[in-house]
């Protein structure tokens, strides 16, 4: 493998965890821990400032994971020569950054309005919609890691 595919796969795989992983913490690890010690005025806040840092992670890894997959695939000869697992990985990583997207200008987006104005009854479900679309892009990326690594075998 050529040094500078290697150190694009080093980046992609970097970003891919970053996000993974940091999903998985969100949904295992901070949320359930703020529902079980803060109330809505203290939960709610605490969410949203702690969503709006980890989503700027989160978009710095999107375009590091899309930039170096296209760089690895015009290095590797195009799309056509790719294996089927990459494929899939583009198709299923596409779905998930719109997910991501949808999450960031749409639940989110009136999370911190409704957080702004201490408005908790709009802000609760909002952070609910956000729990299940978490979930969602959680269990793809898990299937995109799976696909990438376990499909590659003949
Ligand atoms: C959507 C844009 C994406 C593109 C264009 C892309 C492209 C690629 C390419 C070309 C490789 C190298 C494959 C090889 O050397 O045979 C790769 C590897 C990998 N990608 Fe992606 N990828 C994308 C998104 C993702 C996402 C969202 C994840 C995880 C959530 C991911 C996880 C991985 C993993 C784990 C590998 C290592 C596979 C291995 O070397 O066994 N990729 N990707």
């Amino acid at each position: 493998m050529p040094l500078a595919y290697a150190v694009l796969l080093c980046l992609h795989l970097l970003a891919a965890t970053l996000w993974v992983g940091g999903m998985w913490v969100m949904h295992v690890a901070v949320r359930p821990a703020a529902v079980a010690s803060l109330g809505p005025p203290l939960r709610l806040p605490f969410m949203a400032a702690t969503l709006k840092r980890f989503f700027a992670w989160v978009s710095a890894a999107i375009g590091v994971l899309l930039l170096s997959g296209l760089a690895m695939i015009w290095m590797a000869g195009g799309f056509g020569v790719m294996h089927w697992s990459v494929h899939a990985m583009f198709a299923l990583g596409l779905l998930m950054m719109a997910i991501f997207g949808h999450i960031r200008f749409g639940p989110f987006k009136r999370l911190q309005r409704a957080v702004a104005a201490h408005d908790w009854p709009a802000a609760a479900p909002q952070m609910n919609q956000i729990r299940q679309l978490v979930a969602l892009n959680l269990l793809l990326g898990i299937v995109v890691f799976v696909l990438a690594v376990v499909g590659r075998a003949p």
